[in-house]
């Protein structure tokens, strides 16, 4: 059976909702489980793997006092790489596969009847699977800080993908009607780090990086695939590039009409999707990661700038920043943050290309796209203010959380459970800026406006943003 995406998001919804809980009774062996939507790296629902298990809530004594987000869109109907290198070409085949009785392959009998999800005009837009997810990002939010103020203003890159994400979570936000305005951040190729895409306009980043690499793995694994289906249902052949497509229909269409076929373990297998999701995260490990040498360059603007939002004494205007951006940004600020390195306790920064092995999975590592970059994949830095933690200093204390998981940072642990103090976190950003300061000459600008650093959340120029209000309006 394939894993209902609704039963997730009930899951989910139990994760805000306070419900109780039945206890199971101890099984004598444990039940072998595997739901392949936890694995489908930038095509994964959201979903939180509280990984490490730490609590989210704040450690004792310690309340949160303000805290800035980042998050990625919400789910969408194919991205445009996607969907022309891999879906298409597999809908079309199966469109003139008319000679093969789908009906009599039992894997595949489904295709005799299946069409596709999407169309060539919904590439890219936000699903409502998409809104529910950002909406439910809202609502968490509202419940995760009730005694903060709503923030006026929540910030967007222009797409059309990420400014839906941004009005349905503004919508599910705001208490008062048009209570919370979305600015949207122009994706300008020339904006230097001062936009919410700043890999769009960093001239050494390219959108290729990771696939010759990744190209390595994708071979390996689809191999035995591709010859099992092959074998089952002669005459298509199943090239590499439509197993990977057909797993990747398991995540879109799961977004798109709520559960998917492709995501039966009778047609892939754990080990199948275990493959499918090392060679995405080889994929971005050399692209937006650590096998990437700007990727801390390209992420350290938005750390900066936010970390200068919680570190500024006076009140402010906000409580809670929060931005809406593209899968490529999020892990970027990991990298510059040093979270999910797989070097991190042992074989130093040389030896980091080595911790993704070509021929290979390595099981044990903490890069993992799944977790990293899931459709809604967010990341928050948040200030605590904490009086009681029982041999702590009173005072200010920051931390990070990822998908709802807390973090613990390089270097930065003074601070009950895995926070940090304020001379701490201070010392740290000095150390992450040390190590990727420099945007425009380390990408190589080609434009002479460019800036290094990210002004949009202080910079009263631009604007306070359009007026979302609590309704939507006609289905568009
Ligand atoms: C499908 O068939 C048409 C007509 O024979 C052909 O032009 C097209 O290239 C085929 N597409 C694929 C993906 O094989
Ligand atoms: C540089 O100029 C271009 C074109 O006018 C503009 O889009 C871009 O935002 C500017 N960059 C900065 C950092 O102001
Ligand atoms: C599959 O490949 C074989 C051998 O290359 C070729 O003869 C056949 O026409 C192909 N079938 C389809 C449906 O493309
Ligand atoms: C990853 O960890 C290694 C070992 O601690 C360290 O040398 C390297 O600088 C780290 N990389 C980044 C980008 O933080
Ligand atoms: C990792 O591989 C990339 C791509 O080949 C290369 O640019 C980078 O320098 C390598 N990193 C290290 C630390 O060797
Ligand atoms: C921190 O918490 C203490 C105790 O609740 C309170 O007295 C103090 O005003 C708070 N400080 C800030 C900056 O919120
Ligand atoms: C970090 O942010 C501060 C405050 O906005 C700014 O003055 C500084 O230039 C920034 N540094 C870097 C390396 O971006
Ligand atoms: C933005 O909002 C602030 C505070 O509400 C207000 O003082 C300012 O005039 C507004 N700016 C514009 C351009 O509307």
């Amino acid at each position: 059976m394939a894993p209902s995406f609704v039963g997730e998001l009930l899951r989910l919804t139990a994760l805000v909702l306070p419900i109780l809980q039945p206890c199971s009774a101890a099984s004598l062996y444990s039940t072998y489980k595997f739901n392949p939507l936890e694995h489908l790296g930038g095509v994964a629902p959201y979903f939180e793997p509280q990984d490490p298990p730490a609590s989210p809530s704040p450690p004792q004594g310690c309340s949160v006092s303000r805290a800035v987000y980042l998050s990625r869109h919400a789910a969408i109907y194919a991205n445009d790489y996607d969907y022309e290198a891999y879906i298409d070409p597999f809908v079309s085949k199966l469109e003139n596969s008319t000679a093969i009785d789908w009906s009599k392959i039992p894997a595949l009998s489904f295709l005799a009847r299946w069409t596709a999800p999407l169309t060539d005009a919904e590439q890219e837009l936000l699903t409502r699977v998409g809104r529910l997810e950002a909406a439910q990002l809202g609502v968490t939010l509202s419940f995760r800080y009730p005694h903060l103020r709503v923030p006026s203003r929540v910030w967007t890159s222009s797409a059309e993908r990420t400014v839906k994400s941004a009005e349905s979570f503004a919508r599910s936000l705001e208490l008062n009607e048009d209570g919370t305005k979305v600015v949207s951040i122009y994706e300008s190729k020339e904006a230097g780090a001062n936009s919410l895409t700043p890999y769009k306009s960093c001239p050494a980043y390219s959108s290729s990086f990771g696939s010759d690499q990744s190209a390595v793995y994708l071979e390996k694994f689809t191999k035995p695939i591709m010859e099992r289906l092959n074998a089952m249902a002669p005459g298509f052949n199943f090239t590499a590039n439509d197993v990977y497509g057909m797993m990747e229909l398991c995540g879109y269409e799961s977004v798109i009409r709520g559960s998917s076929p492709f995501c039966d373990l009778d047609l892939f297998s754990p080990d199948d999707w275990l493959g499918w999701e090392y060679t995405a995260d080889i994929m971005y490990h050399y692209n937006v990661g650590y096998g990437n040498r700007i990727s801390g360059v390209v992420g350290l603007p938005w750390l900066n700038a936010s970390a200068n939002l919680l570190l500024e004494e006076s009140s402010g205007e906000q409580d809670i920043y929060v931005s809406f951006t593209h899968r490529e940004l999020p892990p970027m600020v990991f990298v510059a943050m040093g979270l999910f390195n797989n070097s991190e306790f042992g074989g130093g920064e040389a030896a980091i290309n080595d911790t993704m092995p070509l021929d290979r999975i390595n099981h044990r590592r903490a890069w993992k796209s799944s977790h990293v970059l899931p459709f809604l994949s967010n990341a928050a830095i948040e200030r605590l203010n904490c009086s009681g933690s029982y041999g702590y200093d009173e005072g200010d204390y920051y931390r990070i959380l990822v998908n709802s998981a807390p973090q613990p940072l390089p270097n930065c642990a003074d601070g009950p459970g895995t926070t940090c103090s304020r001379a701490g976190f201070e010392q740290y950003l000095q150390e992450r800026i040390d190590m990727f300061q420099g945007y425009s000459e380390r990408c190589g600008v080609d434009y002479d406006n460019s800036t290094d650093s990210l002004t949009i959340y202080t910079d009263s120029k631009v604007g306070n943003g359009t007026a979302v209000g609590k309704r939507y309006e006609a289905f568009a």
